[in-house]
């Protein structure tokens, strides 16, 4: 039987899954693309899409059923539960982040046995891998390389570098030990985003939302209360550069790739500084800083910023948008005419 051929995304609902969205459909000649996610897509999504599948991915059932009716080519696996949710119900981010993922995988082995191609599957990662000792160290470290302080503090960071991990056994090393050696035919590449911000949604439970939640409520003219403090620095990136970032890795030569695992991040500054520009873009904000101290310490484990030189030399990552273009040519304006 013919089956289709599909790109896969997981978790489309959310900020990330709609961009990409957006992107993959003004792409030509690319399969269609069919979601998968627990709460439905948008209805401004739904014309983009092929097929969209509301759904758990820890519901095995369902996933055995796409790979009878489809040929998945091409996996984005975007579904997880953030940072902050995570803190919060730590079992429940174990199961969706890392058996969910591991479910995604092994949909990805079994695609790959009965289509005799390898499926291309696109993991993002996140800065939450990261677990700075202390202060001192995260101010005085130079921008952080891939393997560097990798012992993360909380559920979100620890089950997503279980998930680069997990991926990159199952591109490399998959049943070592079979009898018969055999590939899984996983082709997984992951990025490791920063805190990254949008001008058309607004985040939930992510840890690095005071940036975007600053923005959004100066620009609606509402108070905000930020949630560290105004010397804390992580790195950030703006939308449209993570969704080109992750067409992008999926699109490199395979051999090109020296790693499963990429950083990837445009621009880091402090808390405080952010409110600056948001104050000068919008004279009447009110912002003020309130440190929620769970937060705020989950913020300081992270790194204020990362070394992405690995993706500029394997496959010619560069941000658009450093500092100044993302707030004065993205987020400002575009944020403006939103709430105007
Ligand atoms: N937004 C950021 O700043 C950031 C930074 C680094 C990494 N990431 C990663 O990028 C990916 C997308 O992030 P986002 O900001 O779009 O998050 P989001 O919370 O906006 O979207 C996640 C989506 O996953 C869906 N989902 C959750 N549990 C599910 C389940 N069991 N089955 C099916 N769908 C489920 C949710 O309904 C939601 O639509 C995530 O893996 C996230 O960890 C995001």
């Amino acid at each position: 039987m013919m089956r289709n051929k599909v790109i896969l995304i997981t978790g489309a609902n959310g900020e990330v899954g709609h961009g990409l969205i957006n992107q993959l459909s003004a792409i030509k000649d690319m399969p269609p693309v069919m979601v998968l996610d627990i709460r439905g897509l948008d209805k401004s999504m739904e014309s983009k899409v092929y097929e969209t599948i509301v759904g758990d991915i820890l519901d095995n059932g369902l996933l055995e059923t796409l790979v009878s009716e489809y040929e998945i080519v091409t996996i984005f696996h975007l579904a997880a539960l953030l940072s902050t949710h995570s803190e919060f119900r730590p079992e429940a981010a174990h199961r969706v982040n890392v058996q969910g993922t591991v479910n995604l995988l092994q949909l990805a082995v079994e695609q790959s046995r009965i289509s005799g191609r390898p499926v291309k599957f696109i993991f993002p990662s996140s800065v939450a891998v990261y677990g700075m000792p202390d202060i001192a160290t995260k101010n005085a470290a130079p921008p952080v390389k891939e393997d560097e302080f990798t012992i993360p503090t909380t559920m979100y960071g620890i089950n997503k570098l279980y998930g680069e991990h997990t991926g990159r056994y199952y591109t490399h090393h998959y049943r070592q030990l079979a009898d018969v050696p055999q590939r899984s035919g996983v082709d997984f590449r992951s990025l490791r985003f920063p805190g990254l911000i949008s001008a058309t949604t607004m985040p939930t439970g992510g840890t690095s939302d005071y940036a975007p939640e600053m923005l959004h409520a100066a620009a609606k003219g509402e108070p905000y209360a930020c949630f560290v403090r105004p010397d804390t620095a992580i790195p950030f990136m703006a939308m449209p550069d993570a969704i080109r970032a992750l067409l992008e890795i999926a699109d490199a030569p395979r051999e090109r790739l020296t790693r499963t695992v990429y950083n990837v991040t445009s621009f880091s500054l402090p808390a405080g500084e952010i409110a600056d520009i948001v104050r000068s873009a919008f004279p009447s904000a009110q912002i003020t800083f309130e440190p929620h101290p769970q937060r705020q310490g989950i913020v300081d484990s992270w790194c204020a910023q990362m070394d992405d030189s690995a993706a500029q030399r394997d496959w010619g990552w560069k941000p658009e948008y450093d500092l100044n273009r993302a707030f004065h040519e993205y987020l400002i304006p575009t944020i403006r005419k939103q709430y105007t």
